[in-house]
Formats: structure tokens, C-alpha cells, sequence
């Protein structure tokens, strides 16, 4: 199953992978798989922080995020024994069985470095890290542009109207003008009658 997946990844991940999983069997039993570091959302939206681990007996999962403020816990559980959250995660944060999570509703505060530490009974660890950016919706702006564009065509209908009624205005005036000139005209040739 594990080598199914990453056959579509490209060969030099692949190698990596391989000599990181060789390190990770070799020094410890606990192992993190990433396969996306950098993941995108939408403000909210939601966004999975994708991890899978490996590691003997029960671990500990704890997910914290890094940011200008310093680290913040989210989550930290038990698979089947208990889990913790954190006051501000309460109902924005779901856990899955493979030791990832999402966050619903994110907000452009979310971005930034998140990290997990999958720790087994025998107290060795491991941290993964992904780094989550946060972008905002097009929509907005698109809204605005749409506004404007019915705006300036309202304005536009409004201009034309305008220059009709003138120039409507003006052909009545330079007819008048000419039917006076005739007037006058068939008056002076009357006169000498
Ligand atoms: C872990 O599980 C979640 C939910 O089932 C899934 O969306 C995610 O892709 C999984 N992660 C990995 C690395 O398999
Ligand atoms: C849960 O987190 C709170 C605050 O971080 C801590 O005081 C408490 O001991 C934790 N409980 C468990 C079971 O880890």
C-alpha cells in the first residue's frame, strides 16, 4: 500500500523517502509521512493538515502551530484513551484515524507553520512539520468590479440620453429658425405688393 502511493510521485522523492524511512526505522520506531508540506486554503474554508505514522503500540499525537507569537497547542490524543483540545479550537478542529487534522473555517491568522509529534509509549518521537497558507477570496474583489462596471454603465445609458434630448432640442431650434427665415422671406417679397 505504501509503495503503491508513492509510485506517483516523482523518483528523487521516492529515493528520499526511502533513505528517510530507512533513518527513521533505524534510529526509532515512530514514523511520519507528509505528503503535501505546503498546503493552501481559502479564508473560510477548511483545510486538512495531511500526515500518516507508524509506530508501535498507542502513541501520543500532538498537533501545535507555530506562529509570530510563539507555539500555540491545537489538539494532542490518544487514539482510543483521550484527547485535549485547545479553548480557541474547540469547534474548528476535527481529528482523523491516520493522525490528521482540519481545521473548518480558517481565517488569514491560521497561516503559518504547523507542527505535528507523534510520540510512542516508549517515549521516543518524531515532529512533522506543514506549513499552511491562508489566501483570500477572489470573490470580493470580483464583486467590486461588477458594481463598478453597473455603475459606470448606468452612467453611460444616462450620458446618451442626455445628448439625445440635446440634440433633439437643437433640430427643433434650427427648424423653428428656418421656418421664421421663410416667413420673412415670403413677407418681404409680399411688402412691395
Ligand atoms: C488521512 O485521513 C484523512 C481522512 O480520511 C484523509 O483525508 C487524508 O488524505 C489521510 N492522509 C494520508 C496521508 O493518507
Ligand atoms: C489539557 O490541556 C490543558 C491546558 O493545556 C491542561 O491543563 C490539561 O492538563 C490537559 N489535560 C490532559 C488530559 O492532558
Amino acid at each position: 500500500m505504501f509503495l503503491m502511493r508513492t509510485r506517483s510521485w516523482n523518483n528523487k522523492s521516492l529515493l528520499l523517502i526511502l533513505c528517510l524511512t530507512g533513518l527513521y526505522l533505524s534510529t526509532n520506531g515512530v514514523m511520519i509521512l507528509i505528503p503535501h508540506h505546503i498546503v493552501s486554503a481559502t479564508v473560510n474554508e477548511s483545510a486538512t493538515l495531511s500526515v500518516e505514522y507508524r509506530c508501535n503500540g498507542v502513541p501520543t499525537i500532538r498537533w501545535k502551530q507555530l506562529s509570530a507569537w510563539g507555539m500555540k497547542n491545537i489538539i494532542t490524543w490518544e487514539p482510543g484513551n483521550y484527547q485535549n483540545i485547545s479553548e480557541s479550537y474547540e469547534d474548528r478542529v476535527q481529528k482523523y484515524r491516520n493522525g490528521s487534522i482540519q481545521l473548518s473555517n480558517v481565517q488569514l491568522y491560521d497561516a503559518g507553520c504547523y507542527v505535528v509529534t507523534v510520540t510512542d509509549k516508549a517515549g521516543s518521537s518524531k515532529d512533522g512539520v506543514i506549513v499552511l497558507n491562508i489566501n483570500e477570496p477572489v470573490y470580493k474583489d470580483l464583486h467590486f468590479v461588477a458594481v463598478v462596471t453597473t455603475v459606470l454603465m448606468a452612467v453611460s445609458i444616462v450620458l446618451m440620453f442626455f445628448l439625445w434630448i440635446c440634440n433633439q432640442i437643437m433640430q427643433l431650434c434650427k427648424m423653428k429658425g428656418r421656418a421664421q427665415r421663410v416667413n420673412a422671406s415670403t413677407d418681404m417679397e409680399l411688402s412691395p405688393l
